[in-house]
């Protein structure tokens, strides 16, 4: 067990009508919004006329930045950037999914920094000094970046995909009501799904450190929230029990809580965010396909005991089964979920993918972590490559 220092100033309203405090908390931090928001599917739900009304009702100036991509551009968060220092904005109003928040961090940091290309930021070449105020209504359960400080942004000129946390980058206010997410098709349900459960393995579960016991069961707790419930709400999408589970624990897998002073390579979201740099494909999904493959290749007698008290405690697997067996029959579990039970087809071929630049890719995930990544296994660019063969 390692120290470690617990901080979360994220302000949560959760629950259905909680966009009536919208418009109050929002003029705490100024008049000047920058309403930030994708596609379009808020304004198919009916929420972008609600936030406006909320805005409009405290007399508050409304400037907007539509259009936000999943795997979310740096180009457009220079537009964003730009937006606010031309109209001196006050506050930032992310209303989306990950990618609409993210875009959000990343131009609150951009807006205060003298430069005018955010990458600087994001690949760390400058640091994030100051930001924005923050505040946003989430529309899809998965990054948890709703309640952290992560931020990941793409390149697609140089096919980089890089993050990075800052706890000021912490939205000031989120808004969690389950009912917005009652839109969200079954593929994005079932990939979000994918990336909550990823960063219960990634950051915590799977390591070899020692951790507090209450942490561990806290984080099978949280898969076991999105084994029980994710089905429900692919099945009937207006299940609230289950919209709101899924998006309670999409804040806890990753507002910093589950892990005790952990700091290791988060290799799936490695090796994940080079598939989306590369390919732009659904971040949930690609790391479904990732995590059997990563998890039967660093399977040995070291992983075995806590890749089969995964499968004990969240799928139920026969625990009186040696630890091999046992890890085995839980990986085999964790596929079906994915590959059966969410339907989430289970091949990078399956999305068009060939071994083309797995070796760029490889080197890539490793050498920004400083040449391997760390944590369950040691993973050098070499295993990096098979483990996306074993995925083909
Ligand atoms: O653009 P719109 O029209 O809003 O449509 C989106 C988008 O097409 C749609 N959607 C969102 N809410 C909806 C909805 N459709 C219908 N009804 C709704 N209520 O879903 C599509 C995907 O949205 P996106 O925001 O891209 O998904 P997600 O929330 O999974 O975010 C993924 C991004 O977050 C990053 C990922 O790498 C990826 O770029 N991550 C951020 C993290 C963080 N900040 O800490 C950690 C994660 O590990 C992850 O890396
Ligand atoms: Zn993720």
């Amino acid at each position: 067990m390692k120290n470690f220092v617990f901080e979360n100033k994220t302000k949560i309203y959760f629950g259905k009508g909680q966009i009536e405090n919208l418009g109050k908390e929002t003029a705490r931090f100024g008049k000047k919004v920058l309403l930030v928001y994708g596609g379009g599917s808020i304004k198919k739900i009916g929420l972008y006329d609600e936030v406006i009304g909320r805005l409009n009702d405290f007399g508050l100036t409304v400037y907007e930045l539509a259009g936000v991509e999943p795997n979310p551009r740096h180009t457009t968060v220079n537009k964003g950037a730009a937006i606010c220092k031309k109209e001196r904005i006050d506050v930032l109003l992310a209303v989306g999914g990950g990618s609409v928040i993210d875009a959000t961090k990343a131009i609150a940091a951009a807006a205060k920094y003298e430069g005018t290309d955010c990458w600087d930021l994001v690949s760390g070449k400058a640091s994030v000094k100051e930001t924005l105020p923050i505040i946003t209504v989430l529309t899809l359960s998965a990054t948890g970046s709703e309640m952290d400080g992560g931020c990941v942004i793409s390149n697609m000129d140089t096919n980089e995909k890089l993050g990075y946390f800052a706890p000021d980058n912490n939205p000031d206010v989120s808004f969690l009501d389950p009912t917005y997410t009652y839109s969200v098709s079954a593929y994005q349900t079932a990939s979000g799904s994918a990336d909550i459960m990823s960063h219960v393995f990634d950051v915590a579960y799977f390591t070899t450190s020692d951790q507090m016991d209450m942490l561990l069961r806290v984080q099978e707790e949280v898969l076991k929230t999105v084994v029980r419930f994710a089905p429900i709400a692919i099945k009937n999408p207006e299940n609230y029990e289950a919209r709101a589970n899924l998006m309670w624990a999409s804040s806890w897998a990753l507002n910093g809580f589950i892990y005790d002073g952990l700091r290791q390579s988060a290799a799936c979201h490695a090796m994940e965010h080079e598939l989306s740099a590369f390919y732009d494909i659904t971040h949930g999904h690609g790391l479904a396909i990732l995590t059997p493959r990563w998890l039967r290749y660093v399977l040995d007698e070291k992983t075995a005991p806590r890749i089969k008290r995964f499968g004990v405690n969240v799928f139920g697997i026969d625990r009186t089964l040696s630890d091999s067996d046992g890890a085995d029959a839980s990986i085999t579990a964790l596929e079906n979920f994915y590959f059966v039970t969410l339907g989430l087809k289970s091949r990078l071929s399956d999305l068009g993918i060939d071994d083309k630049n797995f070796k760029i890719m490889a080197e890539k995930a490793c050498k920004v972590r400083g040449g391997s990544l760390q944590g369950f296994a040691t993973l050098y660019p070499s295993d990096v490559e098979k483990i996306y063969r074993l995925c083909l």
